[in-house]
């Protein structure tokens, strides 16, 4: 009795109310927050070093090679406040060319936060580390210290692809209304490209990728007392061209029925979950994203291949 309390106690009301929407819908889909416990964290940063995973390469190598020029459009004295930090390993370059008045890191896994919050603290002295554990999907309230000082949002890793374009645009106009009037933004988007290089980012040869697909499901079995048969699920990578995006499916190898919190479901052989959206922008469609949020882009860096973009706005 005392147990089921304590498990009672311990579920997250958001996760339990978001999988039993996105299994009751049709066709079934949850969003990919939900990605991010502990272990998924972990598999999203072996993804991040996969041969085929080139966007955190890529980004990493923009950011390394043009501090010159985010120092000049840029310049010292920002707070810089990053969307969904993770475990930060880009921010560095960043910093030390910018040389920001403080760093307000937010993301909603703390573990992960306070682990990199504590090595940047280590390795800029003197620059105020201030990380906040949020979802920032929603808004967040912005730590006192840093109120008086002109912003630079930073978020990079092309996040804004996971969220659905009416989404990313509401997301980003509420950025601009928390980072304020003298704000500017450095973004990072994954850009269109060859298919089959998309999908092998996707959908790896190790395997890792899928493991994280497929561990949303180990979560719900464990957070929400599910019975998911997750054997009989296969990780699927798919480019949806007119969206101009690549999406994660669980796929159904056999019809089923199981449980999620006390609820059953049913799935017929073949039927997917709908897992992620990642978004890929062009040039044009970056820049009409922005805009449409209140963002002016103001300088925009490209690898040599066209992989990925890092743009620079005003608010
Ligand atoms: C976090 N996000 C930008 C990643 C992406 O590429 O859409 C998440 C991811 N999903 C599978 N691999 C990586």
């Amino acid at each position: 009795m005392l147990l089921t309390q304590d498990l009672a106690l311990t579920v997250n009301p958001a996760f339990r109310r978001d999988m039993l929407a996105g299994f009751s819908r049709h066709p079934k889909a949850t969003p990919p927050i939900w990605f991010y416990d502990h272990r998924g964290s972990q598999l999203f940063e072996a993804i991040t070093d996969l041969p085929e995973y080139y966007p955190t390469r890529t980004e990493t190598a923009l950011l390394a090679s043009h501090g010159a020029d985010f120092a000049r459009a840029i310049g010292p004295g920002r707070a810089v406040v990053e969307f969904g930090a993770g475990s930060a390993r880009k921010t560095p370059h960043l910093l030390r060319a910018i040389q920001p008045a403080a760093y307000v890191p937010i993301d909603i896994s703390g573990d992960f936060l306070h682990a990199s919050s504590a090595g940047l603290a280590a390795a800029f002295p003197g620059m105020p580390v201030l990380p906040v554990v949020a979802d920032f999907t929603h808004p967040v309230a912005l730590p006192p210290a840093i109120a008086a000082m002109p912003k630079l949002g930073f978020f990079p890793g092309s996040t804004i692809g996971n969220l659905e374009p009416h989404a990313a645009v509401d997301l980003l106009r509420a950025m601009r209304g928390s980072l304020g009037t003298e704000a500017m933004l450095l973004i990072g988007m994954d850009r269109v490209k060859d298919v089959d290089r998309l999908i092998a980012a996707y959908d790896d040869a190790a395997g890792v990728t899928a493991a994280f697909n497929l561990n949303l499901l180990h979560r719900i079995n464990r957070e929400l007392e599910g019975d998911l048969p997750v054997e009989a699920f296969v990780h699927r990578a798919r480019w949806n061209d007119a969206a101009a995006r690549i999406e994660m499916h669980l796929e159904a190898q056999e019809a089923m029925r199981f449980h999620v919190a006390a609820t059953p479901f049913a799935m017929t052989r073949g039927e997917t979950i709908h897992t992620e959206c990642s978004h890929k922008y062009d040039g044009r469609d970056s820049r009409l994203l922005l805009r449409a949020a209140g963002w002016e882009p103001v300088e925009e860096w490209r690898d040599d291949e066209d992989l990925f973009s890092l743009i620079l706005a005003r608010a």
